[in-house]
């Protein structure tokens, strides 16, 4: 099982990250395990006419062959950012049926609700299977340092345990029974 994090925050002290980084960790010990940052493949903004470059065609080979996918995010204006956003647009179908799980920084509590939307739309656009729970951690949670919150600490390991038994019950597992090769034909 190869779990795949990214990291979307653009910010050089980001929140989100650390979140990422945690996840990524846990994954590790649990086996393979890539963490992409954004800030490493920078995208345009989409217009529709900017899928040719390099970068799209990176995350969407990495998107398409992971077992499942973390999205750690900020929450900007009661959503995700515009960042996180754009990686969708770029790679859209890459999205398709795979296994996504959420780990958001956010100022306050009040946009709990944040991430309604934006897992609505992976869901109707893509038939992504949105794991049932995820992280949202506000200013006290978590700084440039770390994790501060131990429910924070134990709900990205929560979060992770959940995504690869989620994979692992849908057969996106390589060397389970019914795993299938992404693109092959299910009947
Ligand atoms: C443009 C902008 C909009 C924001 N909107 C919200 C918001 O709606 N709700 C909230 O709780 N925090 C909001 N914040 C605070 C961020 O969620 C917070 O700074 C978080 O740490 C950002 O994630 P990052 O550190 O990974 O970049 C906003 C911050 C910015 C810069």
């Amino acid at each position: 099982m190869s779990l795949l994090v990214i990291s979307t925050s653009l910010k050089p002290a980001s929140r989100s990250r650390v979140l990422a980084l945690e996840a990524h960790r846990l994954a590790s010990a649990a086996g393979p395990a890539t963490l992409v940052d954004l800030r490493d493949l920078p995208l345009p903004l989409c217009d529709g006419a900017t899928f040719g470059i390099p970068a799209v065609a990176a995350l969407s080979a990495a998107i398409r062959s992971a077992s499942a996918v973390l999205l750690a995010a900020p929450v900007y204006n009661y959503d995700l950012s515009a960042a996180a956003k754009n990686l969708i647009e770029h790679t859209g179908k890459a999205w398709e049926d795979q296994v996504v799980g959420f780990l958001v920084a956010a100022g306050a509590p009040r946009s709990y609700m944040s991430v309604q939307t934006f897992a609505g739309s992976l869901a109707l656009d893509f038939r992504s299977l949105v794991v049932p729970r995820f992280v949202y951690a506000v200013r006290e949670d978590v700084d440039a340092t770390g994790i501060l919150s131990q429910d924070i600490a134990a709900r990205v390991d929560d979060l992770v345990r959940a995504t690869r038994s989620l994979a692992l019950a849908l057969g996106r597992i390589p060397g389970t029974a019914h795993h299938r090769a992404a693109g092959a034909p299910t009947a």
